[in-house]
């Protein structure tokens, strides 16, 4: 990987500055949301009794802040980071770039006020409703322009794989953005699908599962493979073998979707072609999680005293851990039993916290102090501090479902030797109270290590504010 070690005039780095901060801002206010819902989930009363703040409109608030909001612009900033300095360029059409950070903040806004208002198109991780989706779709579009854009008018031949995964999880977003939004509108933030029946359960689970793999998944091993090797001062492990990741993950996942919909109306042989897939894709799933760990070879002693390599490096650990558990999962005889527990749940977010949350984490300490004229962060401590408190909730939070999850799972199929059940529903939700209230404490914790993030990201920034104003030429080494 060949960089630049040059100044904010070569790069278009404004733009990156603005994503950065805003990405840590909506990971608080996100993850603020989740603690807020787990909350619910404890005691009811705190829905407030008011339509606005209930459980069902707040839990997608949580996951499109979290995703969309901290993720999307955790992926916008270290996308264009990227690319820049590994086609030692600057961005292709800068204005447009600006762009897109003003109309993904609108996306992010409009979302905040429809979802609590209860417009909602029903559908998982693509419920805002068609105007904003249009909005997202001219976004997203001009979001390819740059970025191809940058890569076409590259200074160097080669095209480093950090942007193939990029470029697959723009390209793939798109796709599947405008498929699934397919609807015939009903009037303004009213729309009806275009699919019907188990065609659009299979259409929307085509989506959400490859909004895991190409959302949170593509585009974090894009990160993954310029991040770690930087912050390791190490290559990347094996480039082919990242060749064959690439091309064999993004083949994958594409056909794993219907692990969604066991044991629905579709039909068989597409659950058990879904539950195939799943398991194929275990390899390609450890192979990049392999080739990211080895390229510590070397430098593992690293691991002592840099704090920001340690989330890089867990990170790659919970996405190794949520990638067996995948596989499992999709079992259609261990899907029996996980479906609709809090398994499931645990499983999401040993993948949301331990994997894109800790490798966004990283990139962020990485960046930030480049992009603002400053040698490190502010506190090194305080990074310490929110490695800790962010590794510790997430054990407490997954550790807590998995045993809600397999629980409730056991309690709901117990029958008696008469055929009738062991357990009334309402004595599987009681028992869940104490790994409900352990999972909000983890939670908590991982919120608290975010804001001390936000702090620690907030002091740098406007310590290197002045150094900026100072001495324009000197910010943002490679
Ligand atoms: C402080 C941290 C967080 C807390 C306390 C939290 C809490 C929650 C809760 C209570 C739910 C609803 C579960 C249910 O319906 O039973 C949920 C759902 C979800 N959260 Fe989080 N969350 C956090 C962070 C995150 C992050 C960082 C991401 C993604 C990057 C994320 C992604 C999701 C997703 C995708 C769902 C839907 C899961 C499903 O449908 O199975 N969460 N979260
Ligand atoms: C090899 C990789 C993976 C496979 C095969 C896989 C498989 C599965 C399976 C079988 C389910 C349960 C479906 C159900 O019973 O409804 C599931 C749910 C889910 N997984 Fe994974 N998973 C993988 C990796 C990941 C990763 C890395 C993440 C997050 C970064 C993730 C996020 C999710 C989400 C958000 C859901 C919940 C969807 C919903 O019902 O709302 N998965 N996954």
């Amino acid at each position: 990987m060949q960089d630049l070690n040059a100044s904010s005039n070569t790069y278009s780095d404004g733009v990156i500055r603005q994503f950065s901060i805003m990405a840590v801002v909506w990971g608080v206010v996100g993850m603020l949301m989740g603690v807020i819902i787990a909350a619910q989930l404890v005691w009811p009363e705190l829905n407030l009794g008011l339509p606005w703040t209930s459980f069902g409109r707040l839990r997608p608030l949580h996951t499109n802040a979290v995703i969309f909001a901290f993720g999307g612009c955790t992926l916008f900033a270290t996308s264009y980071y990227v690319v820049q300095r590994t086609c030692q360029t600057k961005l292709f059409m800068p204005k447009l770039a600006t762009f897109t950070f003003w109309a993904w903040q609108l996306v992010i806004v409009s979302a905040a006020i429809s979802l609590p208002l209860g417009f909602t198109q029903g559908k998982e991780y693509a419920e805002l409703e068609w105007p904003i989706d249009l909005l997202i779709a001219v976004t997203w579009i001009c979001y390819a322009i740059v970025f191809f854009g940058t890569v076409g008018i590259r200074k160097v031949k080669h095209i480093y794989v950090a942007n193939w995964f990029f470029g697959a999880f723009i390209i793939t977003v798109a796709l599947l953005h405008i498929v699934n939004s397919a609807a015939m509108p009903a009037g303004f933030m009213k729309s009806y699908s275009a699919y019907a029946g188990v065609q659009d359960a299979m259409v929307q689970w085509w989506y959400g599962h490859n909004a895991v793999g190409f959302f949170l998944t593509a585009g974090f091993l894009g990160i993954m493979y310029y991040f770690v090797p930087k912050q390791a001062g190490r290559p990347v492990y094996s480039y082919s073998l990242s060749i064959v990741h690439f091309w064999a993950l993004i083949f994958t996942y594409m056909w794993a979707g219907p692990h969604h919909l066991h044991y629905t109306a579709l039909p068989d042989w597409t659950q058990s072609l879904g539950m195939a897939f799943s398991l194929v894709l275990l390899a390609p799933s450890w192979g990049g999680m392999i080739n990211g760990i080895m390229t510590m070879s070397g430098a593992w002693h690293k691991l002592r005293t840099d704090p920001i390599l340690r989330f890089l490096i867990v990170s790659l650990s919970f996405y190794g851990m949520s990638t067996f558990e995948g596989p499992m999962m999709a079992i259609k005889t261990v899907n029996s039993l996980s479906h609709y527990t809090d398994w499931t749940v645990g499983h999401v977010h040993s993948g949301a916290l331990g994997w894109v949350g800790l490798v966004s984490m990283g990139a962020i300490y990485y960046m930030i102090p480049r992009l603002f004229g400053q040698k490190q962060m502010y506190s090194i401590k305080a990074i310490e501090l929110h490695f800790w408190l962010a590794t510790i909730g997430i054990v407490l939070y997954i550790a807590a479902l998995w045993i809600s999850g397999v629980m409730e799972g056991l309690m709901w199929r117990a029958i008696n030797a008469d055929g009738t059940l062991t357990y009334t529903f309402v004595e599987s939700v009681k028992a869940k109270t104490p790994y409900y209230i352990t999972r909000m404490v983890g939670g908590l914790l991982y919120l608290s290590g975010m804001s001390i993030m936000l702090w620690n990201v907030i002091k740098t920034a406007t310590s290197g504010k002045a150094a900026i104003n100072a001495i324009p030429a000197v910010t943002a080494h490679a």
